[in-house]
């Protein structure tokens, strides 16, 4: 028989057993239920409570936190293109948790990019990404104004001077190359029939840290570049993607590698800058030499690690930059067989020796100011392939959208819409420049509107460049305003890329040595884009074929 204390015991036992049964069901339905009620609460909030009349329109999304993160990620033209169709051309988006105020068109773009940096703030908007890459004291680690004094410094060392310089030493880097690597490995059999094919995207990237290292990097990184700095800057590169952007420091491996490959990056070029203040090194057309004798207005000189650092946000501002745009460029040409043929007939003309078939002179950097259909071909690839497709600010105060970009009064009331303090407010350059309502067949790449001296294209140009227009000194040399321009990929305004001159001159060197010696075509076809990186890449696969001119 059982002893009532038995009794209780066996009764116990089952009681823990089902309440560990009900608590292992509550867990279970909570993980289950938790993550369904927060996406329920989330689309009720959107649908039943009112929003303020001020704030622009919520873009609808079922995923709180996530919000429109994936369609945005995945195709950021597609989003804005549906998100106007519903919204207009203001709209506010949840990014991974941000407020992102989109303004299209070119008066979004005069917005963002021209607003004051005390309310519209690239700093804030950035520092987090590039900081632990560029490293400290330099770019958005400091005071707008000091950021813009580092800028003009920067434009010491782009002087026309040295571009005269760095032409020939571009096209020997590409020739080099050409002769050497074995992505041209048919090239080099100095046999004219046989195809052979390369990488685009691995291709240009290589050519474009060698002719920036011979160049603007300056001797000690082009000796090193086959070594241990090859190794850093990937492992440097790897720390500048959108997951970056998103998540500035996580556990992981790939950020451990990122924040030593700074600290070494750093080093190295502190190394150059001693050596070259102990006396080596002169004559140097590079932009360490241009940097070493700079003063703030303040009267204190550049230090050796802000240098550096400079050297570091240089070279990671014009590598992806420049390699795709050159990728998408050769792409193109390849596929346009007319096109390539012209660039071709170009080069003869200006450089062809006494109509001997495949002979040229060098190029210069005069030559290279007059070449349109070279011109054309450039611009219209950075049209079409913008590389940064969203420029964003982070909003300090609350400010108000120009009532002529949006007003809430075609949906809800008259007023003005505020963007709060804490939001962040996108630019979309490329969205203004593959706009259909502004530019005929937006999506075609067609250098020849580039021909038409009156055309959309040339006047959207003059807008951005205007030597006679309207120009603005933010503290590092006047520049046109061309913020209210429909091309403007460079950007626009106080943070305006100061690197155009210099990528339209390597561009220009390596697109001009590479038609004079080679066909192209491309079977597969131009690829679409691939907006999961920084800069817009193509997708794979994107070989294109070529072989060496003949000339019979
Ligand atoms: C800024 C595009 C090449 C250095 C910018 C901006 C854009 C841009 C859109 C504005 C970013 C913003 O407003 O947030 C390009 C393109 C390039 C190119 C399309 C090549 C095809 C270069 C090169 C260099 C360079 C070669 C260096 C030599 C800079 C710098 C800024 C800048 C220093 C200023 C950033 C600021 O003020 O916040 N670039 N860039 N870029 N770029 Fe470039």
């Amino acid at each position: 028989r059982l002893s009532e204390e038995d009794i209780m015991t066996h009764y116990a036992g089952y009681l823990a057993q089902a309440q560990e049964i009900a608590s292992t069901r509550v867990v279970l339905l909570a993980l289950v239920n938790i993550p369904l009620l927060a996406i329920v609460f989330n689309v009720l909030w959107q649908l039943i409570i009112p929003r303020s009349k001020t704030d622009p329109p919520l873009v609808f999304h079922w995923i709180p936190f996530v919000g429109s993160a994936i369609e945005y990620g995945n195709d950021p033209m597609k989003f804005f293109i549906s998100s106007q169709a519903k919204y207009g051309n203001v709209f506010t988006f949840i990014l991974l948790g941000r407020k992102v105020t989109v303004c299209l068109g070119p008066k979004g773009n005069n917005f963002v990019l021209g607003g004051k940096s005390t309310v519209l703030n690239a700093e804030d908007a950035y520092t987090h990404l590039t900081t632990p890459v560029f490293g400290r004291d330099v770019v958005y680690d400091v005071p707008n104004e000091v950021f813009m004094e580092q800028k003009k410094f920067v434009k010491v060392g782009l002087s026309t001077d040295n571009f005269r310089a760095y032409v020939g030493m571009i096209e020997q880097e590409v020739e080099e190359f050409l002769a050497n690597d074995p992505s041209f490995s048919i090239y080099q059999q100095n046999d004219i029939n046989p195809w052979g094919k390369f990488e685009s995207v691995k291709v240009l990237s290589e050519i474009t840290i060698l002719t920036a290292s011979r160049t603007l990097q300056g001797s000690e990184v082009r000796d090193s570049i086959t070594t241990n700095f090859a190794q850093t800057y990937t492992d440097l590169d790897g720390g500048f993607t959108p997951i970056n952007f998103m998540f500035p420091n996580l556990p992981l491996e790939s950020y451990r590698k990122r924040d030593r490959a700074q600290k070494k990056m750093s080093d190295f070029y502190v190394e150059f800058i001693k050596k070259r203040r102990a006396g080596g090194g002169s004559g140097q057309h590079d932009m360490i030499a241009a940097l070493i004798n700079q003063k703030y207005r303040s009267g204190k000189s550049l230090r050796d690690h802000e240098i550096a650092h400079i050297m570091i946000a240089l070279l990671m501002a014009g590598q992806h930059t420049s390699s795709a745009t050159g990728s998408w460029a050769l792409l193109h040409l390849a596929d346009r067989e007319d096109v390539a043929e012209a660039l071709y007939q170009e080069q003869v003309k200006h450089f062809g020796i006494n109509g001997q078939p495949g002979k040229f002179r060098p190029l210069t950097y005069e030559d290279l100011r007059d070449l349109p259909v070279l011109d054309s071909v450039i611009r219209e690839t950075l049209r079409v392939h913008p590389p940064i497709h969203s420029i964003m600010r982070a909003v300090r105060d609350d400010v108000p959208i120009p009532p002529t970009l949006a007003t809430p009064s075609s949906k809800s009331g008259s007023g003005t819409y505020i963007v709060r303090k804490g939001h962040v407010v996108l630019a979309s350059p490329l969205f203004a420049q593959m706009d259909p309502k502004i530019w005929k067949n937006a999506s075609e790449w067609e250098p020849t509107r580039w021909n038409d001296p009156e055309g959309v294209a040339m006047s959207a140009l003059k807008e951005y460049t205007d030597e006679n227009g309207e120009k603005i000194d933010f503290g590092f040399g006047a520049v046109s305003k061309g913020t209210d321009s429909p091309y403007q990929p460079f950007g626009a305004g106080r943070h305006r890329c100061i690197g155009e001159q210099f990528a339209y001159l390597q561009l220009g060197t390596i697109l001009s040595t590479l038609v004079r010696k080679l066909e192209f075509k491309i079977p597969t076809g131009v690829p679409a884009h691939n907006y999961h990186t920084m800069i817009t890449m193509p997708k794979t696969p994107r070989d294109i074929h070529y072989r060496r001119r003949h000339f019979d």
